[in-house]
């Protein structure tokens, strides 16, 4: 890919490797547009980047993908590269009962449906362009899941999965079809879904590392860019899947002994409580419910 005298549009950019990539494009002479849903974070990267063009969008809202490629349009005709970043990443215990089913699924409308309802809108005008390029980010998770992170997971391996289709399609046209398989990587991402024991043994990769390997990659036209452990992970899970995902699995233990004494604590409470309506002791009580 040329890096430089893009127009390039960033979703995510507003924290972690889209702001960082966001940078590091604009000193390479291209103008970078970042989005993200919070106009106070939009607002201190502007004030802070000011080479920047911020604008605010939630890839998870059909109307809002609409409203963002209408503004572009007329602001930035000669957009040619998207990079689909903006991402969020839950630790999901599926024995939960009670989980809101809109919530449980908002991951897969902002890192899978997100990108792919991108792609469709900003697709007729990339193919306009002498040279143009998508860039979606998924993740080294893509290729084995870590359990504790089931949608995560999955919507990284469909994204995986879609970029591939994507690229056959596109393979008579001027629009270049790139993944980033970023690794554990230090951003606010990983902080907010992973407890610091689920991250022994894992190399977590300083964002300005991941992201200038990702150029490297964008530069030499690597089309599958998988920096650190996720090359590792893809490579494991081919010659030795259930070992790996055996190692990946190791976090659901303390995920499930968190639900097991949840579960132990209700069945006290619910023994006191009926200890209490018959008058009874707690020991007296609690042969019934057993
Ligand atoms: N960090 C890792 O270990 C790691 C590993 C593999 C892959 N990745 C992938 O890398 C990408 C970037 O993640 P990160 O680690 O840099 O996380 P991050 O620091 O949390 O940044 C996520 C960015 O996405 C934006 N965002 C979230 N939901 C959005 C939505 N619905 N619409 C528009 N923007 C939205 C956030 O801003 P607002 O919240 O203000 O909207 C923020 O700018 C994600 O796709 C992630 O899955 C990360």
């Amino acid at each position: 890919m040329n890096m430089k005298g893009n127009t390039i549009l960033v979703t995510g950019g507003t924290s972690g490797i889209g702001l960082e990539l966001a940078r590091e494009l604009e000193k390479l002479g291209n103008v970078v547009i970042v989005t993200g849903r919070n106009a106070e974070k939009l607002a201190k990267v502007q004030k802070e980047n000011p080479g920047l063009k911020t604008f605010r969008s939630d890839v998870s809202e059909v109307k809002e993908i609409e409203a963002l490629h209408a503004a572009l349009s007329r602001d930035f005709p000669e957009l040619n590269v998207i990079v689909n970043n903006a991402g969020t990443m839950r630790t999901i215990n599926l024995h939960k009962e009670g989980e809101s089913l809109e919530e449980l699924t908002r991951e897969i409308e902002i890192n899978l449906m997100g990108p792919i309802r991108m792609v469709t809108k900003f697709l007729p005008s990339l193919k306009k362009r002498p040279h143009a390029a998508i860039v979606n980010v998924s993740s080294g998770l893509a290729f084995v899941p870590l359990p504790t992170a089931p949608i995560y997971c999955s919507t990284k391996a469909a994204l995986h999965s879609y970029t591939l289709s994507l690229r056959v399609q596109l393979k008579n046209t001027n629009v270049k079809v790139f993944e980033i398989a970023p690794p554990a990587t230090e951003t606010e991402l990983l902080s907010g879904a992973s407890e610091p024991e689920d991250l022994k043994g894992v190399s977590v990769m300083k964002t300005d590392q991941m992201v200038r390997e990702s150029l490297r990659g964008l530069e030499r036209d690597r089309l599958e860019i998988r920096p650190g452990q996720s090359n590792q992970l893809r490579f494991m899970n081919r010659v030795a899947p259930d070992f790996i995902l055996g190692q990946l699995s190791k976090p659901v233990d303390r995920m499930l002994r968190t639900h097991s004494l949840s579960v132990d604590t209700s069945i006290s409470v619910d023994l006191i409580m009926c200890a209490r309506a018959s008058r009874v002791g707690f020991w007296q009580a609690a042969p019934h419910r057993w």
